[in-house]
């Protein structure tokens, strides 16, 4: 049986009119009501053979194709968005069981997602849709070839993150209202997503112009959930991260989110508290344990520490700096959940120096970085 597509049978007037939050699926095409949808899937529920099932199937479709159907209602309660692709494909799943128990089986699947909506404990996932949600990785391999630089975030920080990371993290690990801790701020990315996702955000960073260049940042970004973000100059080896947010009514904080400098690849002050001035490796392990020590107690048990850091390749020698510093989060009591291997492909700046690095790993004997990590840990 032929099924049509249907993002042709969307109301024109009704496409992207729904302004998709963002803990909601990314296409949001669909605005329907919820019991005339559970009523005309219950019908297909009761169908006696494959056969009957596949005409009201079809009914249903043809009233989808009306823009007048009052299945399609208004902007009051009672409705249920489903993005049209999900739709086309529970559809699809339906139309082409071939017994009546599995058709029936995937309808009643798709009335608990138009009936009930089950998040995740730690999140905003409907789990009983978690198929809508493909644009969050789920796979410990991530290939990001180009940054987010929608509104205010630009990458001229030299060091900074992608805003997908913080983007994904936060959705996968916090709920609107949550509080998220950066100790190592820098350019303000995790704060802009925060504010974008509606999480508040307690940022830290040893520069204090950096600090006074993320608060211009995030006064400049849209702020529709009305979130806190929070940043001051500090020295995250000493700073005590629950007073700071009890200063906002506060008592934890539901994930932290630490991006260090790798050692000293790139210095980013000549104060000797920066950890990219660390003398040795072991005395940037030593600074970091400090920093996690000070970040854990803020943080509620059952939730995650992301750390987000690569390796350094000196004097011959290749560091695992990665999984130096996991260890140092692991002997502070974090379970260790997920490593993720994240590609870097380079800045402007790197690819001007790629041939060179190719060079000197033909006659050096090593592989030039192309990989940094995402440890996840959950506070036990
Ligand atoms: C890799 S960058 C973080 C970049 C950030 N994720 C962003 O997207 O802009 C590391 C930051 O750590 C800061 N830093 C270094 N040592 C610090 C310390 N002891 N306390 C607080 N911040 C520190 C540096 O100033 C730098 O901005």
């Amino acid at each position: 049986m032929a099924i049509a597509k249907l993002p042709t049978l969307v109301p024109p007037d009704l496409v992207g009119a729904p302004e998709a939050l963002p803990d909601e699926p990314a296409d949001v095409p669909l605005q329907l009501c919820r019991d005339l949808l559970i009523d005309a899937l219950g019908g297909l529920a009761g169908a006696p053979t494959v056969a009957v099932l596949r005409q009201a199937l079809d009914a249903l479709r043809d009233r989808l194709g009306e823009p007048g159907d009052p299945i399609y209602a208004g902007r009051e309660a009672g409705q249920v968005r489903f993005s049209a692709a999900y739709l086309e494909g529970e559809f699809a799943q339906i139309g082409g069981a071939l017994t009546i128990e599995r058709a029936r089986y995937y309808v009643d699947r798709l009335r608990r997602a138009a009936a009930v909506e089950r998040t995740g404990a730690i999140n905003e996932i409907n789990l009983n849709r978690w198929k809508e949600y493909d644009d969050i990785l789920t796979d410990s391999l991530w290939m990001i070839d180009r940054r987010d630089s929608s509104g205010v975030h630009t990458a001229d920080y030299w060091g900074n993150f992608i805003p997908q990371i913080p983007n994904q993290l936060m959705r996968r690990y916090t709920r609107r209202g949550d509080w998220v801790i950066d100790p190592f701020a820098g350019s303000g990315t995790t704060l802009i997503e925060g504010q974008r996702l509606g999480r508040n955000t307690l940022g830290v960073d040893l520069q204090p112009q950096m600090v006074e260049r993320v608060r211009s940042l995030v006064s400049a970004e849209p702020n529709r959930h009305g979130a806190i973000s929070h940043v001051s100059t500090g020295d995250s080896t000493t700073t005590d991260f629950r007073a700071l947010l009890e200063g906002h009514g506060a008592r934890s904080a539901q994930l932290a989110i630490l991006h260090p400098p790798y050692h000293d690849i790139i210095h980013f002050s000549d104060d000797p508290r920066d950890l990219s001035n660390s003398l040795s490796i072991t005395e940037f392990l030593r600074l970091m344990g400090r920093v996690v020590e000070n970040v854990a107690p803020a943080l509620d048990r059952g939730r995650y520490l992301a750390l987000v850091i690569g390796d350094k390749y000196a004097r011959g020698e290749w560091s695992p700096l990665g999984f130096l510093t996991m260890n140092e989060v692991q002997e502070r009591g974090f379970l260790l959940k997920s490593i993720v291997v994240k590609n870097i492909d380079g800045t402007a700046g790197k690819r001007n120096q790629k041939e060179l690095w190719r060079y000197r790993a033909l006659a050096g004997g090593f592989y030039v970085f192309k990989h940094e990590y995402l440890f996840l840990f959950k506070k036990r």
